[in-house]
């Protein structure tokens, strides 16, 4: 029996010295020192040794068995010292994966530059609802029901008397009903009409702005638009005020920057007659003032009204508004 657990062992060693693999190795000391394996096997005859024989046959086959158990366990470690040394399994110098910022939309962008002008000059920002009363929309801004300027701003109804609104100019309603002169604002947010075009999108933003104080006129408010549009669009730019109509204003006025494309000569973007328009403004309509109930003898304003997508497009040269609503990640991550 002596022989045969030395035979064992060598066999066992020679067998071990031919695997490489974690799965064969595992095999093998299976097959030898296992629940079922071969020494156990051999182990079960000891019964059949003369009692004498069996002390010493018993302590050689421990000793067999605890050589078997570190030839393996050193062959097993010796593998896992090389996976460690194979750089492509792990190499701890490769940078960590970048998880990519988002940034703030264009128009979001752009609201707040123009907000920030304005907020330089003294006015505060303020916002209001989007779902809104017929009566601040339109009614209370002298556009009394059929009123032929409802017409260009036709829009979503909730029901007869709530709208989408159509346009910020609400806000300048809602702000007078609860503060008293001088007042200062400009109020950004969504506005919403039915068309649908390269240039119109049904949901779009515009920024307003009131200016209510004693004695304001329109010299101020010529003023306060020329250094509004030379911050935004450059010191050197051209601008002039056209007159207009707007049932809340009185004079009313639109402003035109000189075409940034063409520089004037006349292009498609400015249908050939050299200027872009970017806001409409005015003197507050005396109406307005009676509707909010300021007193016409002591205070005067002006309002102005513009469309940042509108704005934005021309700083960045685009022609299609629904660019900027379509969240396609390559045209948002240049801006
Ligand atoms: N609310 C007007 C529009 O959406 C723009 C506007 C014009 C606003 C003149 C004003 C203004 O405050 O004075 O077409």
């Amino acid at each position: 029996m002596k022989d045969e657990l030395l035979e064992l062992k060598s066999r066992a060693l020679k067998e071990l010295e031919s695997v490489s693999e974690r799965p064969d190795i595992e095999e093998l000391r299976q097959r030898y020192l296992g629940r079922k394996g071969l020494l156990i096997l051999l182990l079960k005859k000891l019964v059949e040794l003369p009692k004498e024989e069996r002390p010493a046959i018993g302590k050689l086959a421990n000793q067999v068995k605890e050589d078997l158990i570190r030839k393996f366990q050193s062959v097993s470690d010796s593998l896992t010292t090389k996976d460690l040394e194979d750089v492509s399994v792990l190499d701890v110098t490769l940078p960590g994966r970048r998880i990519p910022l988002g940034h703030l939309h264009p128009i979001t962008k752009i609201t707040e530059e123009i907000c920030n002008i304005f907020v330089k000059l003294g006015f505060r920002v303020v916002q209001g609802p989007e779902v809104e009363l017929d009566y601040y929309n339109f009614e209370a801004l002298n556009m009394p029901k059929e009123h032929p300027a409802r017409d260009m701003q036709d829009t979503f109804y909730i029901s007869d008397n709530v709208v989408l609104r159509t346009h910020t100019s609400p806000m300048q309603i809602r702000i007078m009903e609860k503060t008293s002169p001088p007042v200062s604002i400009v109020a950004p947010g969504k506005v919403y009409r039915p068309d649908s075009d390269i240039s119109h999108t049904p949901m779009f933003h515009q920024v307003e702005g009131l200016l209510v104080d004693k004695g304001v006129s329109f010299g101020d408010l010529k003023g306060t638009l020329t250094t509004f549009v030379h911050q935004m669009f450059g010191p050197g730019i051209d601008l002039r005020f056209r007159p207009s109509f707007f049932p809340f204003t009185e004079p009313s006025a639109e402003v035109d920057i000189r075409c940034v494309v063409c520089q004037g000569k006349g292009c498609r973007v400015c249908s050939h007659t050299g200027w872009l328009e970017i806001l409409g403004s005015g003197m507050v309509d005396p109406e307005v003032f009676k509707i909010v109930g300021y007193d016409l003898e002591s205070v005067s304003g002006f309002a102005f009204g513009m469309g940042v997508e509108r704005i934005a497009m021309l700083k960045s040269g685009l022609d299609d508004i629904r660019l900027f609503f379509e969240n396609d990640i390559r045209f948002l991550q240049q801006f």
